[in-house]
């Protein structure tokens, strides 16, 4: 008898909601900070990971744009985005499809160039020599203005062809979807594809606006489209995928026991709802300790799990082709297995 850890790590995973910033390991961040001669409020990786308590998204916003400082260079965003891609590799994922926030780095001094050609260059070697394919998505901060992400936009040009679609991240409250809906229009014209995360913390108008405003394909989060009957209704008509990330909603308070996180309602009225880390440094957990924790609180069975792992190859960016492939290694591993 496979025990339900094992069962998870043998299950080939996609992750289509991870921002790279939020992979930042205290450990590494200490390297990094030392090697780039950046003075840290915290003096060990104990000290600054007893400091990741939060009460709320702002509070690890906070945190986590803080920790973004050490990285300066390219070597720090290729070092980073590797030790993440090794992690899939440990973990079974198989694909993944990242985020990065440009402005968080732009507004310190940090080319754009530098940002996108580190982690690019990482996202070439996984592909080559750990067997993982990546997508990058750029996300705008929401608490910034219209005018920088504009400005965001236009850097992200020079880069259309590492760059997939955009989305928006950040502080949702005070923050709606329409705040970006010409930047989102000027990134449609130009040929990328759109999520945003919406219904984290903000209300279910939040993942309505994102849906008919910005056009989005995926809702990032979505969990409060839980208290909107027509708009289950209309994610799951429509089958539009729900990046859900439930241990980053048990740390950021969006939810106060697992086991009453809405994934398996959701799952159960339709919705195409997939599971993801997020901000894995911050929040406890990669791939598997979500799939774990999640399957604990919610009881899900094998079958639950393989239906979520189908999930996100449905709602990956993944070629047809690429899909059948994932597709049918799950399909082989299920059968095998439960
Ligand atoms: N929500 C909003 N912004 C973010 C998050 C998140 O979960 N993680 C990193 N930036
Ligand atoms: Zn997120």
């Amino acid at each position: 008898m496979t025990t339900l850890a094992d069962f998870i790590q043998g299950l080939p995973k996609v992750e289509l909601h991870l921002h790279i910033e939020g992979t930042l390991e205290p450990e590494l961040l200490f390297k990094l900070a030392e090697r780039n001669g950046v003075t840290l409020k915290y003096d060990s990786v104990e000290a600054l990971k007893q400091a990741y308590k939060f009460s709320n998204l702002q509070e690890f916003l906070d945190l986590y744009y803080d920790g973004a400082k050490v990285l300066l260079h390219e070597q720090d965003f290729y070092d980073l985005t590797w030790a993440y891609l090794e992690k899939c590799k440990v973990q079974n994922v198989v694909h993944t499809e990242i985020f990065f926030d440009p402005q968080t780095h732009t507004d310190r001094g940090i080319l754009f160039a530098t940002v996108i050609n580190g982690i690019n260059r990482a996202v070439q070697d996984g592909r080559e020599k750990l067997e993982v394919s990546s997508k990058l998505i750029l996300c705008f901060l929401r608490h910034l203005d219209e005018t920088s992400a504009f400005e965001t936009l236009e850097e992200a040009l020079d880069y259309k062809d590492l760059i997939v679609g955009v989305g928006l991240d950040s502080s949702e409250k005070g923050n709606p979807p329409s705040k970006f809906e010409r930047v989102f229009a000027k990134a449609r014209e130009e040929g990328f594809l759109t999520v945003a995360h919406a219904g984290e913390e903000g209300p279910a108008a939040n993942v309505k606006d994102s849906i008919d405003l910005l056009k989005v394909f995926r809702i990032d989060h979505g969990i409060t489209s839980i208290y909107d009957d027509l708009l289950i209704a209309e994610l799951a008509q429509k089958q539009i995928p729900l990046t859900v990330c439930p241990l980053s909603n048990l740390e950021l308070k969006a939810v106060d026991d697992l086991k009453n996180h809405p994934l398996k309602k959701l799952m159960d009225h339709g919705v195409l709802v997939t599971i993801n880390s997020d901000d894995p440094a911050y929040f406890g957990g990669y791939m598997n300790e979500n799939f774990e924790a999640s399957a604990r609180a919610l009881k899900l069975s094998k079958g639950d799990l393989c239906q979520l792992a189908r999930n996100s190859v449905v709602a990956s960016l993944l070629s047809e082709q690429e899909k059948e492939r994932h597709f049918h290694a799950i399909e082989q591993y299920c059968r095998e297995n439960t």
